[in-house]
């Protein structure tokens, strides 16, 4: 075992997801996947292959894609679920099996198991799942909630049985730091057969603790540190990966583990997973939040000015914002964006470039100088034109007493229709236009407006939720007009609303209680 070696493993594709709201398309799972691969992720949840037809395809994809990765998928304590897991990541060249069952005495309650009857569960699906494949890890649920020694009786057995892994969940996000480092360091020290394998801590942020209980626990002896980008994940979602990580390097002189990660690719994947899920990033938020870097305040900007370390423990260079941002303006030719575009990371193919290079086009024609995050919001909408609800033109009146009046015109499977709605407010009566063109029963969930740079002809990045039986779509968009940001994002979300319908079928959904 690497003693000084801390293995990342990303489940933004299966926790996160999870998470109501956070669902990606496919093609957008395949896109995350191919950052993680890239970035230097060593093991990627890439899905829970039994719960839906969507997850089995995405989880297959990614194995037979992936180029450096592990890729692991997740499964209960059920031969028909490891089955179908094996099935998914066969085509990896480094396949896992992740199998868990809850072991705490309220999970233990749900499918109403003895502990002995329990034990005899995890001998066997654990056995039957290396029979599957080398790689096999294996996750008490609720570990932290689990008797003492009932967690090393069964940690035991499923070392016995074969599983190569053993994550120890903190499901609920109950644990504390030293709590976490115990835990680990118990375990290491009282089961038998510890020593030969890989401990991973896998943590929810239900109290805040989730990066300090990760690294806790490394501390403590765990290798292996479960994570996701821009925590997404259920409730108050998963350990951060770009915070432990960094956390890791920026303290390694106390903390002195490596990882494999390329921190210069961490901004990027971290704007397209908070894009793709349609979850914001908080703007103070550790690492990768808008202000992470920025210096308000006058005597913080003096004390840049004299020498960077004096507020700043890391550079923006480190984490991919790149450090000396020259904006492109509208004589900029396609060189200087694909050049600009690489500065920030971010690789596409020509088609893609096309696309992009029209809609930075127009965008300098309206705005003097295009900034870094500019760009990446366009980067962020960009192959819309392909979609079945497109946005031709609008026109809104406002009067001053909260009234307004829009003019749409839409193109819906290629046909040009249009209305008039009236509405309180402008967004109102885009949004009723919309409905006027395109009837549907989807109810907003969410509508939020962020501006991408300053001033004010800054473009707007609006976000729209959107929940129709049962199914919830996300849309982004970004323009110089929050009115016509609010309408293309509107209209993104309904898209991907009638690509879910054409694709999910009647799958049942699988829950984690019937395991
Ligand atoms: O939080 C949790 O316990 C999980 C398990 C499935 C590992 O996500
Ligand atoms: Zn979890």
């Amino acid at each position: 075992m690497t003693k000084d070696r801390v293995f990342i493993f990303d489940t933004t594709l299966r926790d996160g997801e999870q998470s109501p709201g956070a669902t990606m398309t496919h093609d957008e799972k395949l896109e995350i996947a191919e950052l993680l691969d890239d970035m230097g992720v060593d093991i990627i949840e890439a899905g829970f292959p039994i719960a839906s037809e969507g997850d089995f395809r995405a989880v297959s994809e990614i194995a037979e894609r992936s180029k450096n990765s592990v890729i692991c998928g997740l499964a209960r304590a059920k031969t028909g679920d490891i089955d179908r897991c094996a099935e998914a990541v066969r085509k990896a060249a480094q396949p896992r099996i992740h199998t868990f069952i809850g072991t705490s005495p309220l999970h233990r309650a749900i499918p109403n198991l003895t502990q002995d009857e329990m034990a005899e569960v995890i001998h066997d699906t654990v056995t039957h799942a290396r029979n599957l494949v080398d790689n096999v890890q294996w996750s008490p649920m609720d570990a932290t909630r689990t008797e003492w020694d009932y967690l090393c009786r069964v940690v035991e057995i499923a070392i016995k049985a074969g599983a190569t892994t053993i994550n120890i969940p903190d499901t609920v996000g109950y644990t504390a730091p030293r709590e976490s480092a115990d835990l680990i360091k118990r375990l290491i020290e009282t089961v038998p057969g510890a020593d030969d394998i890989i401990f991973a801590t896998h943590c929810h942020n239900d109290l805040g603790m989730a990066t300090a209980n990760a690294l806790a626990a490394v501390d403590g002896g765990a290798r292996q540190i479960e994570c996701t980008i821009n925590g997404l994940g259920e409730r108050a979602g998963n350990t951060a990966l770009e915070e432990v990580v960094m956390a890791l390097k920026v303290r390694n002189d106390i903390m002195p583990y490596e990882t494999a990660i390329d921190t210069k690719k961490i901004m990027h994947i971290s704007r397209r997973v908070s894009t793709v899920s349609g979850f914001l990033v908080q703007p103070n938020k550790a690492i990768v939040g808008k202000n992470a870097f920025a210096h308000e305040s006058g005597i913080h900007q003096d004390g840049m000015l004299k020498n960077a370390e004096t507020f700043e423990i890391m550079r923006p260079e480190d984490v991919g914002i790149s450090g000396t941002s020259l904006p492109l303006g509208k004589h900029s030719g396609r060189a200087a964006l694909r050049a600009k575009l690489k500065d920030l990371g971010v690789e596409v193919g020509d088609n893609q470039l096309k696309d992009i290079f029209v809609r930075f086009k127009e965008l300098a024609d309206r705005k003097k100088e295009v900034f870094d995050d500019d760009v990446l919001a366009l980067v962020s909408t960009a192959g819309e034109s392909e979609d079945h609800l497109q946005l031709v033109n609008l026109r809104v009146v406002c009067g001053t007493g909260g009234q307004a009046e829009a003019e749409l015109e839409m193109e819906i499977g290629g046909k040009d229709v249009s209305a008039t709605a009236p509405g309180d407010g402008p967004v109102d009566a885009t949004f009723k236009a919309v409905r006027a063109l395109y009837p549907n029963a989807a109810r907003l969930q969410l509508y939020q407006v962020q501006a991408v740079t300053a001033g004010t002809d800054a473009q707007a990045t609006v976000f729209v939720r959107l929940e129709e039986d049962g199914k919830i779509a996300t849309g982004q968009s970004a323009d110089t007009d929050t009115v016509v940001a609010s309408a293309k994002a509107y209209i993104s979300a309904l898209n991907r609303l009638v690509t879910q319908s054409e694709k999910t079928g009647d799958v049942p959904e699988v829950s984690y209680k019937d395991a």
